[in-house]
């Protein structure tokens, strides 16, 4: 049985991406600070987990180890999103949403990497307002530069480690969850997270072998 790691489970696009994994008889293992959504449902392993927090990432790490679970597919999906214009923000403010959305996912990707098989696929997911030349929103300057961030960093580790695991990067668009809500208030999504979830899950399980460093847009609107 093939296992897949999730991280940023407790709701939106990766709550939905388990409960698909799931479906096809995947081992899942759900990483998120809040594990309870999905803590009741046989066959996934919930770890209350911040990957913002080493002790707790490490602890997660040994646990698995401890259990001997390799990985196949790693969805770094968890994300942090806080809208607010550039004159308002803060080095506080950036730093907590790099917290989640590079260096967490940098930090859980390092570490996982060790029990990452070689024919692993690790997929970062990003935002289409992180891709370089894509319409940019005033208010998201601390989100769209981290997600900008995670672009090159996904591209480089696939040079970094041309023996596999294969590593990419999805840019997505507008999706119907709490963080849209956030970042565009009135906008209706025409993707909702059980479609979006579809399409990376799908990608993860069979985009490793003709994608590496790849970044592709996932996205039918502006925003
Ligand atoms: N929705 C969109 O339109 C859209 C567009 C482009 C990109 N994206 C990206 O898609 C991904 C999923 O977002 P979503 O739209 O599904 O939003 P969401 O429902 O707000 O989900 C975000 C998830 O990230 C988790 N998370 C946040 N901080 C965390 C931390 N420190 N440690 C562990 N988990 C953490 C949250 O869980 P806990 O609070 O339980 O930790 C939550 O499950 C994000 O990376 C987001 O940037 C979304």
């Amino acid at each position: 049985m093939k296992t897949i790691l999730v991280s940023g489970t407790s709701s939106g696009i990766g709550y939905e991406i388990c409960l698909k994994a799931l479906k096809l008889k995947y081992k899942v293992i759900s990483v998120s600070r809040n594990s309870k959504p999905l803590e009741n449902i046989k066959g996934i392993d919930c770890y209350s987990v911040d990957i913002t927090d080493n002790d707790q990432l490490n602890n997660l790490v040994e646990s698995l180890k401890s259990k001997k679970i390799n990985i196949d597919f790693l969805i770094n999906n968890a994300g942090h999103l806080k809208n607010e214009t550039f004159d308002k923000t803060s080095y506080e403010s950036f730093k907590e949403t790099y917290d989640v959305n590079v260096f967490g996912l940098a930090q859980i990707t390092r570490l996982l990497l060790p029990i990452i098989n070689k024919s692993g696929h690790v997929i970062n997911i990003s935002s289409i307002g992180g891709v370089n030349g894509s319409k940019k929103f005033p208010g998201l300057s601390v989100y769209s530069s981290s997600k900008a961030a995670v672009i090159a960093l996904t591209e480089v580790l696939a040079e970094e480690f041309p023996n596999g695991p294969s590593f990419n990067v999805l840019a997505l668009g507008a999706v119907q969850t709490k963080m849209l809500k956030k970042a565009f208030p009135e906008y209706v999504a025409q993707t909702n997270p059980n479609e979006m979830a579809s399409y990376i899950l799908d990608f993860a399980l069979n985009g490793g072998k003709l994608f590496n460093g790849k970044l592709i847009s996932v996205s039918n609107s502006t925003p």
